[in-house]
């Protein structure tokens, strides 16, 4: 049984090797596009055979022992008596987050990368005032059925709030998709997936989530106080881009809608919401009986 680090480590690589670059805008091409940074060989010095049950290729179908293990854990009945405080007052049953941009969406996130960062916030290399107390009061089965369970359940996104400018999100698209070779960000997409969609097992979709949360998150790397990506990639990055840079590209993501696209057949091409949209958004917390 590997360390739960070296399984991290693994997990990231295969991601990281198999990342494609697909530009997204078509006037992104006027930019050219920056190649340096970690490559796929530098990750796959890190490689080992990833054997656990979590690093699995998107949302694949979980059993229904783990998921009414995971279910109980969101609700907030763990066996190390309890988080104290149930997931899905956060972040709703179905992961959806409560739309304020506080919480992170959870919905259909690779299930190793959910796994992982209870684990870094356990061990603390991901500090956080709400979510290390509760990790750390888990168990390493609570966490992985509780990943599987958020990786497994489905929910509508909830509509973008707030306005932004046209150009603000036209950056935000070029940074995802081609990056600046002048500040040397590269492109999102390289790792995060076409369109932004995460790359399972631990890289994760940026695409629709919300944009106050990566904000924050971009910000958290660039001061040090997220520390658990693999190789410091995120931090690097984090730390070449301005304040503009982190909330153009976190309006642009939180405004991209891969799965729709694809539904429609559309080639993966990305469709970027004018306004707000009424989304049929259930109470989540409806959803599932909250027990006695
Ligand atoms: C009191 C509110 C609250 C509760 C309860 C809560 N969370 Fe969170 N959670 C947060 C906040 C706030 C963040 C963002 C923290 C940060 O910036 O790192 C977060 C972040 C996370 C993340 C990181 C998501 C990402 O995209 O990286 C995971 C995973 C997570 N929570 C899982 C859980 C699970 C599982 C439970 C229940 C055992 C839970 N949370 C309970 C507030 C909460
Ligand atoms: C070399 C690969 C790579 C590139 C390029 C990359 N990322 Fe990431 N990103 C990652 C990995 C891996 C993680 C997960 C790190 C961890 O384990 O916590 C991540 C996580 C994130 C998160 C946190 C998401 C969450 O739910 O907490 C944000 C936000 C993010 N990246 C934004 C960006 C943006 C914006 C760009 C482009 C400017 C970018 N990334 C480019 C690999 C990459």
């Amino acid at each position: 049984m590997p360390t739960r680090k070296t399984r991290l480590t693994a997990g990231a690589a295969v991601a990281i090797a198999v990342a494609v670059a697909v530009p997204m805008l078509t006037d992104a091409q006027d930019y050219a596009p920056f190649t340096g940074g970690p490559t796929a060989d530098d990750l796959d010095r890190l490689l080992e055979e990833p054997d656990d049950a979590l690093v699995v290729p998107g949302r694949e179908p979980v059993d229904e022992a783990t998921l009414e293990a995971g279910r109980l854990v969101a609700m907030g009945g763990t066996e190390a008596g309890g988080s104290s405080m149930a997931c899905i007052t956060c972040h709703g049953a179905n992961g959806q987050g409560d739309g304020s941009g506080a919480f992170p969406r959870l919905t259909g996130q690779p299930a190793w990368y959910l796994y992982k960062q209870l684990a870094d916030y356990a061990e603390g290399s991901r500090p956080n005032r709400v979510m290390s107390g509760i990790a750390e009061r888990m168990t390493e089965a609570e966490m992985e059925a509780v990943a599987l369970y958020y990786a497994a359940v489905d929910a509508p996104f909830r509509p973008v709030r707030g306005e932004v400018n046209g150009l603000t999100l036209q950056w935000g698209g070029q940074l995802a998709a081609v990056g600046s070779a002048e500040q040397g960000i590269p492109a999102c997409v390289n790792c995060h997936g076409a369109s932004g969609s995460g790359l399972p097992p631990s890289v994760p979709y940026l695409a629709g989530q919300y944009a106050d949360y990566m904000v924050l998150q971009l910000q958290l790397w660039k001061a040090g106080i997220r520390d658990n990506d693999a190789m410091d990639v995120m931090s690097t990055i984090a730390d070449k881009m301005t304040e503009e840079d982190m909330r153009a590209v976190s309006e642009y993501f939180a405004r991209v809608r891969p799965e729709e696209d694809r539904r429609e057949g559309s080639g993966g091409a990305v469709r970027i919401l004018e306004q707000e949209e009424p989304v049929a958004a259930p109470d989540a917390n409806a959803l599932l009986p909250l027990g006695d």
